[in-house]
């Protein structure tokens, strides 16, 4: 692992947590505007979140480095409306997208092969993830300020379950 690779995926975990806890922070305002079903997505969403940083922490303390952990920012916590949540969860996505993509060019610069088969699960991740909540906010979108469909959307948030622990 080259020092480059270190701080850049060092930093990563710090995106992954700082993602969880705005997921989280998404979760308090659908849960507090009685969206109780987004609320329980945004809970596992976060819990997810929480499960991609410690992949990270695990593989670098894994490769013997000490896993540093950097300051992760105030997630925003005022929203105008279900859908607006929905779109800030889908720009974070693309967001970590993002992120990802340059931790992957960056290890391939580096040519640091064990962070590039590590990161092609995060690709993969990433690609389900953003189809998820874009398809959710297409939804919201579609349906516009119809109450009795966006509960419909909500109970429908609600029925997500907890996906298979990820292989760490
Ligand atoms: Fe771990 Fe959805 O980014």
């Amino acid at each position: 692992m080259t020092s480059k690779v270190l701080d850049a995926i060092n930093q990563q975990i710090a995106n992954e947590f700082g993602s969880s806890f705005s997921y989280l922070g998404m979760a308090a305002w659908c849960e507090h505007h009685n969206f109780v079903g987004a609320g329980q997505w945004f809970r596992l969403q976060s819990a997810e979140e929480h499960t991609h940083a410690m992949r990270l922490f695990n593989f670098v303390l894994a490769r013997n480095h000490q896993a540093r952990l950097a300051a992760i920012e105030r997630p925003a916590g005022d929203f105008a409306s279900l859908l607006e949540v929905f779109e800030n969860a889908q720009a974070q996505e693309q967001s970590v997208s993002r992120q990802i993509d340059a931790l992957y060019q960056l290890a391939f610069e580096e040519k640091v092969f064990a962070a590039m088969a590590e990161l092609q699960w995060f690709i993969t991740e990433q690609v389900e993830e953003e189809k998820s909540v874009r398809e959710i906010v297409a939804k919201l979108r579609m349906v516009k300020d119809d109450p009795s469909s966006i509960l419909d959307i909500d109970r429908e948030l609600g029925a997500r379950r907890p996906a298979a622990p990820a292989a760490e």
